[in-house]
C-alpha cells in the first residue's frame, strides 16, 4: 500500500465543505505517478478479467470516456493505489463521513480525435444508493487543461438534490431542470493541473469536462467512495446487479472494502 501522509489543510477541508469540492496538488510522487501510468495502461488493454469496459471504440459513449470500472479487480498495480488509504482518508477528512468504503475505481480516457466533453452533470443520481454521502477523487496522469478535457465545478452546487440523471451521450441541460434554478453556471471554476495532482468532489457538485482536442490520450483515474454505512437503493448499477443485494442492505464486504 501507499504511504499515507498528505497533508490535508483546514483550508483544504473548509473549501470542500463550502464548495463542494477541492483541488489538492502533488498527491503522487513523480516516482508513484509513473508507477500508475505504467499500471493504467497495462490494465486498459486487458480483456477478459474482472473490470469492465463500459463503451467499444466507435461508440458514442467512447467518445466522451474511454472508461474501465474496477481496474482494482484485475492489476495488482492499480489495487496498490485504488485501495490506498492515502486517498481514502484525505477523501473521510474532508467529507467528516464517519468512516469510508470503496465503492469502485474507473479509468477515465478522453481519446483524441473526435473527442466529446463530458456533460454537466452529477453523480450521485448514477449511484444505487439511499443516502448521497458519496465522493470521488479525480487523479490527472496528464496536465489537463481546456484543451484535453480539465474539469470544471459549480461552487456550492453540492447543495442541490433530486435531479435526473443525464445522459451522457445525447444529454440534457442540468441547469434547465427546475431544481437547478438557482446554479450559476457562470462560476463555474475551470480546474486546470498538473499530473499527479486531483481534485475531491462530492458525489452532487455539478461538474463537466472539456473534449480532448490534442493528439494523445488524456489520462485520469477516479475513485468513489462512500461513507461506511451507506445502504443499496435496489437500483440498477454495473458494480451490485448480479450480487444479490437486498434493498436497505449495507454496501460493504470484500467488494466494498473500508478503507479510512
Ligand atoms: C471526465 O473524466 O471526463 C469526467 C469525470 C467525472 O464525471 O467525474
Ligand atoms: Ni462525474
Amino acid at each position: 500500500m501507499l504511504d499515507s501522509g498528505i497533508e490535508v489543510t483546514e483550508e483544504h477541508i473548509r473549501y470542500y465543505r463550502e464548495n463542494g469540492f477541492v483541488q489538492v496538488d502533488n498527491i503522487l510522487s513523480p516516482a508513484e505517478l509513473e508507477e500508475l501510468r505504467e499500471a493504467l495502461d497495462e490494465v486498459m488493454g486487458a480483456d477478459g478479467g474482472r473490470s469492465l469496459q463500459t463503451s467499444s471504440e466507435g461508440s458514442g459513449y467512447y467518445r466522451v470516456l474511454n472508461q474501465r470500472v474496477n481496474t482494482w479487480r484485475d492489476h495488482g498495480g492499480m489495487a496498490r493505489f485504488v485501495l490506498s488509504s492515502r486517498f481514502a482518508d484525505v477523501a473521510r477528512q474532508l467529507s467528516g463521513y464517519n468512516g469510508v468504503r470503496l465503492f469502485h475505481d474507473h479509468a477515465l480516457f478522453k481519446m483524441p480525435g473526435d473527442s466529446k466533453p463530458t456533460a454537466w452533470h452529477q453523480d450521485w443520481p448514477y449511484w444505487p444508493m439511499n443516502e448521497a454521502r458519496a465522493m470521488s477523487i479525480w487523479i490527472a496522469l496528464d496536465d489537463v487543461d481546456e484543451r484535453n478535457g480539465c474539469m470544471m465545478f459549480v461552487p456550492k452546487s453540492q447543495r442541490i438534490r433530486n435531479l435526473r440523471t443525464i445522459d451522457l451521450v445525447d444529454p440534457q441541460d442540468l441547469f434547465a431542470d427546475e431544481g437547478a434554478k438557482e446554479v450559476d453556471r457562470n462560476s463555474a471554476a475551470i480546474v486546470k493541473m498538473k499530473a499527479g495532482s486531483c481534485t475531491f468532489h462530492d458525489g452532487l457538485t455539478f461538474h463537466y469536462a472539456h473534449a480532448n482536442t490534442t493528439e494523445r490520450p488524456r489520462r485520469a483515474l477516479a475513485i468513489v467512495f462512500m461513507e461506511d454505512g451507506t445502504t443499496y437503493s435496489g437500483a440498477g448499477h454495473a458494480c451490485t446487479d448480479g450480487l444479490g443485494l437486498a434493498s436497505g442492505e449495507a454496501l460493504k464486504g470484500g467488494l466494498f472494502p473500508k478503507l479510512a
